[in-house]
């Protein structure tokens, strides 16, 4: 087999739009800048990953536990956490068309010799802090007083409700809250597809902890992330952990790790893991005045936990799945080799021929009983290759074919995407055989 090459990012966006992936927003009316929808299949694919992080370290842990809270918060929680003061990113603007661009970019704006967006010689303004939170007002008047946010992480959602899960849970030290959502940043420059929009989704924990135990948990999950990135089906070669320096951390963290991926347009950051000390549960205890401070049920200690944050982004991590996947270095056929549990479809099942109702009505009763245990796809269009085509091009791991022989011998044809090879299988047996394959 031909070595699979470096995969083209227009190959995947035009693989998402054609298949039902994903689609620009808004489109009939020309789009909205980096803003895009998941169609039919990616929130399948979207909600498989989700489902998956949910499974591993909320249900199959008993040190984690779920949070689900508002997108927009009391304001004063952006006044304690930080984010009003230290969230933002310098800014240079070009004195000719006003466009605003990052000034901390690999290939520093300031270099360029003419702006990209008007094309006139480069004159730009100093650098100005710009902070990355979208505004909106509550209630029916615009004005000061009723200025919100949208968060621009989930995790405050966590440290704010942090009394709420002590009083009605009976959970120790260690312990976790853990909450997949949605988060807004108003960033200067979005791009690469779904790497950096305005709009997307965090899975975050908050692992609480004792002080002196940091270093301990902060490798946990250091491996933990790198178990998941396996699981993905990501070739851990790709994803390099970084430490970042001091410089460059977050205003509330000691000691942070970014996992990047080799995407094709650079290595970037996939995923994140930060040591945010106590910084915000003592800081929501003086802008609050509640008390946030855990008691240590033996020894009656009061104290703020320290924390671990592993935090990973859903949209970003949908694209390493799809450039990890996609593989066309088989002239005859694109193959998305998505892992079965993130496949959008397990299985498609099929007549060998449209117009015969016996063989409709066999295959009708297969897909419907498989449809009660599995996401299934029904196709009877076109011959039997471009209906394998098509599955391969969205990774449906098995395709069944009844056909003629099916009326007879009571077994269909099952033909694995990766291999290309068939088999037959009796049909009492489909659902075993696929419980055991998928
Ligand atoms: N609570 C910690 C936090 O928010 P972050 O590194 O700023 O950390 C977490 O964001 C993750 O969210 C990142 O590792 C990345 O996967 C994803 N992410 C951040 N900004 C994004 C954006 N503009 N578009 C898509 N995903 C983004």
């Amino acid at each position: 087999m031909a070595e699979k090459e470096e995969v083209k990012i227009e190959k995947i966006v035009s693989l998402a739009k054609r298949r039902g992936f994903i689609f620009p927003n808004s489109e009939i009316y020309g789009g909205l800048a980096n803003s895009y929808d998941y169609g039919p299949l990616g929130v399948e694919l979207k909600n498989n990953i989700k489902s998956l992080w949910w499974e591993r370290f909320v249900h199959r842990r008993d040190d984690i536990i779920g949070l689900d809270s508002a997108l927009i918060m009391n304001p004063k929680v952006w006044e304690s956490s930080g984010h009003l003061k230290e969230f933002s990113d310098p800014l240079v603007e070009c004195l000719h068309c006003h466009s605003r661009f990052r000034a901390d970019d690999e290939a520093p704006i300031e270099n360029y010799k003419i702006c990209p967006n008007c094309g006139k010689e480069a004159s730009w303004t100093k650098p100005r802090q710009f902070n990355l939170m979208f505004k909106t007002f509550m209630g029916p008047a615009e004005e000061s007083a009723n200025i919100v946010y949208f968060r621009p992480e989930t995790a405050q959602g966590m440290f704010a409700d942090f009394r709420n899960v002590l009083d009605s849970t009976r959970v120790t030290l260690p312990f976790g809250i853990a909450q997949i959502g949605r988060a807004f940043r108003n960033e200067i420059t979005p791009g690469n597809f779904i790497f950096r929009l305005r709009e997307f989704e965090m899975m975050e924990i908050e692992y609480f902890i004792r002080e002196n135990e940091w270093e301990k948990w902060f490798d946990h999950w250091q491996r933990e992330m790198m178990e998941w990135i396996k699981k993905l089906g990501i070739n851990p070669k790709k994803v390099h952990e970084v430490e970042v320096s001091e410089a460059d951390r977050a205003h509330y963290s000691k000691r942070t790790i970014d996992f990047e991926y080799e995407f094709p347009f650079g290595q970037k950051e996939l995923y994140g893991l930060a040591y945010r000390t106590d910084f915000d549960l003592k800081n929501h205890e003086k802008f609050s005045g509640q008390n946030l401070k855990y008691r240590d049920p033996d020894t009656n200690e009061e104290f703020w936990p320290h924390v671990i944050e592993p935090t990973w982004g859903v949209d970003r991590t949908v694209l390493a799945v799809l450039v990890e996947a996609y593989d066309d270095t088989d002239p005859e056929r694109i193959v998305l080799r998505l892992r079965s549990e993130l496949a959008p479809y397990k299985v498609a099942v099929f007549p060998l021929l449209a117009n015969k109702p016996e063989l409709v009505d066999l295959a009708r009763q297969i897909y419907n009983e498989l449809r009660s245990r599995y996401m299934a796809a029904w196709d009877e269009r076109g011959n039997i290759g471009k209906r394998y085509y098509a599955q391969d091009e969205i990774g449906t791991p098995y395709c069944l074919t009844v056909d003629f022989e099916s009326l007879k011998d009571g077994a269909v044809t099952v033909r694995d995407r990766d291999t290309t090879e068939q088999k037959r299988v009796k049909i009492e047996e489909l659902t075993d055989y696929l419980e055991e394959n998928l």
